[in-house]
C-alpha cells in the first residue's frame, strides 16, 4: 500500500488556510499534520488548539497533532476537546511520557510517541504497546524546510523490526525533509505515513506532489 500523505500546514499559506487544505485533501492526502509549537521545546511559536477546532469545522480529514511542546500534558485536553485525532508527544518533552499517552487515550483521542534523531529507539519500547503511531523525526524538529537526515532510516528499520517482534500494529510516521526521493528509503524501511510540508506547499502543484509521494512508494 503506497504510503499515507500528511500535509503540515507549516508551511501552508497562512492567509489561504482552507484553499491550501481542500487542495491536498482532493488530491487525496489522508492526514492534516498540524505542528504546535511553545517557544520553548522548539525556538518557535505555532498554531494553538483554536486552529485545530477550526480545521474541524472545514475538513474530514485526519487531524495528526504533533506538539512541539515542553510538558505536554498541559495542553492534551484542550487539544482533545479541539477535535484532534491523533495527538503526538516528544519523549524527550516529559519525564512522564507514559502517563502523557494515557492522558491522550482517556480523552479518546488516538495516542503517539515522538522522538527526536538523538533518541534512541530502545527508550520507547516500553510504551509501544500503548500507540498507534510512533513518529520518528527526520530532522531535528522546529522549522520546516531543512534536509532529511539519512540517518534516521535505520531507526525507521529497527522500530519496524521491533513492531514485528511484538506483534503490534501502529503506525509509523516520518516528518522533516520529505520528498519524493527521500521517502523511498524510509518507505522501504516500514514508514507507514508521511508528513511533507515545504515540499507540498512550494506553489509548484501540490495535487502533483502528492501523487508523487504515493507513486514513489507503490
Ligand atoms: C518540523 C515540523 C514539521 C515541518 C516539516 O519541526 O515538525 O512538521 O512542517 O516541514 P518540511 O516538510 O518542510 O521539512
Ligand atoms: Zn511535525
Amino acid at each position: 500500500m503506497a504510503i499515507k500523505v500528511a500535509p503540515s500546514v507549516l508551511a501552508a499559506d497562512y492567509m489561504n488556510l482552507q484553499k491550501d487544505v481542500e487542495i491536498v485533501s482532493n488530491a487525496g492526502a489522508e492526514y492534516l499534520h498540524i505542528d504546535v509549537m511553545d517557544g520553548q521545546f522548539v525556538p518557535d511559536i505555532a498554531y494553538g488548539a483554536g486552529w485545530v477546532k477550526g480545521f474541524k469545522k472545514i475538513t474530514d480529514m485526519v487531524l495528526d497533532v504533533h506538539l512541539m511542546v515542553q510538558n505536554p500534558e498541559r495542553f492534551i485536553e484542550e487539544f482533545a476537546n479541539a477535535g484532534s485525532d491523533i495527538i503526538g508527544v516528544h519523549y524527550e518533552a516529559t519525564p512522564h511520557i507514559h502517563r502523557a499517552l494515557q492522558m491522550i487515550k482517556n480523552a479518546g483521542v488516538k495516542a503517539e510517541v515522538v522522538i527526536n534523531p538523538g533518541t534512541a529507539v530502545e527508550l520507547i519500547k516500553p510504551v509501544l504497546h500503548m500507540v498507534d503511531q510512533v513518529l520518528v523525526m527526520t530532522v531535528n524538529p522546529g522549522f520546516g524546510g531543512q534536509k532529511f537526515l539519512p540517518e534516521t532510516v535505520e531507526k525507521i528499520k529497527e522500530l519496524a523490526e521491533l513492531k514485528s517482534e511484538l506483534g503490534l500494529e501502529f503506525d509509523i510516521e516520518i516528518d522533516g525533509g520529505v520528498n519524493n526521493e527521500t521517502v523511498k528509503a524510509a518507505y522501504e524501511a516500514g514508514a507507514t505515513v508521511a508528513v511533507a510540508g515545504s515540499y507540498l506547499f512550494d506553489k509548484v502543484d501540490p495535487v502533483a506532489k502528492v501523487n508523487a509521494l504515493k507513486e514513489a512508494t507503490k
